[in-house]
């Protein structure tokens, strides 16, 4: 699916409108903002056959958009997307199902600070960190850092953001530490290069 048909995900009365915006009264579907969904659409069609970990699903927005980018490329990649919520699993899945992206989404409910000892996920181009919001995000990062294919991505979102101040200093002491940088901001994301 082209990005343009997901637009009305970014549209609160649209959402709302819709079966899942009724069944669920939610009226925001994804927490990215247009742009920054824009970009992961862009990440995803680019690396369609790699696989991508997503942390932090819930209603499955991004899972979407990123497997609607796998889907149109015809790719042979994965989105390992890791949720421990029981109140959106359901949501998600039956969303994910009719936006006719199941096939390229798995559904892993789990802590994302911790690797899912279930799964052996390799190739992995980018990791969305869009789950834990203080500074145990790092462990997250330390979980996922290894296993990130060399020129991968970590894509933190919600970098820079006062409400979330230890998701910024976590990412600013993890690229000191492991002598990165942040290569580009997009709206609240820091998209971080993986070196060789
Ligand atoms: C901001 S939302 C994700 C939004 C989604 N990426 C999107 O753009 O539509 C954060 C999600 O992370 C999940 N979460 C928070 N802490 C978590 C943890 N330690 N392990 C797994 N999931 C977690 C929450 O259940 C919630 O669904």
């Amino acid at each position: 699916m082209k990005f343009g048909k997901l637009l009305w995900m970014f549209n609160s009365s649209k959402v709302r409108a819709s079966k899942w915006g009724k069944k669920y009264k939610v009226k925001t579907i994804i927490i990215q903002k247009e742009e920054e969904a824009k970009f992961l659409y862009k990440l995803a069609s680019k690396y369609a056959n790699y696989n991508i970990v997503e942390l932090g699903r819930k209603y499955g927005g991004s899972a979407v958009v990123m497997g609607s980018a796998l889907r149109r490329e015809g790719g042979t990649g994965r989105i390992y997307s890791v949720d421990l919520s029981e109140d959106h699993y359901e949501f998600s899945k039956e969303f994910i199902r009719d936006m006719g992206c199941l096939d390229y989404v798995e559904l892993i409910k789990s802590n994302s600070q911790v690797y899912p000892l279930d799964y052996e996920i390799n190739d992995v181009a980018f990791v969305l960190f869009d789950a834990t919001h203080d500074y145990d995000i790092m462990k997250e990062f330390n979980v996922w850092y290894d296993r990130i294919m060399p020129n991968g991505y970590m894509i933190i979102h919600d970098y820079g953001m006062e409400k979330h101040e230890g998701v910024t200093r976590a990412v600013d002491d993890f690229v000191v530490q492991h002598g990165l940088k942040i290569s580009d901001k997009v709206g609240r994301i820091a998209v971080i290069r993986k070196l060789k």
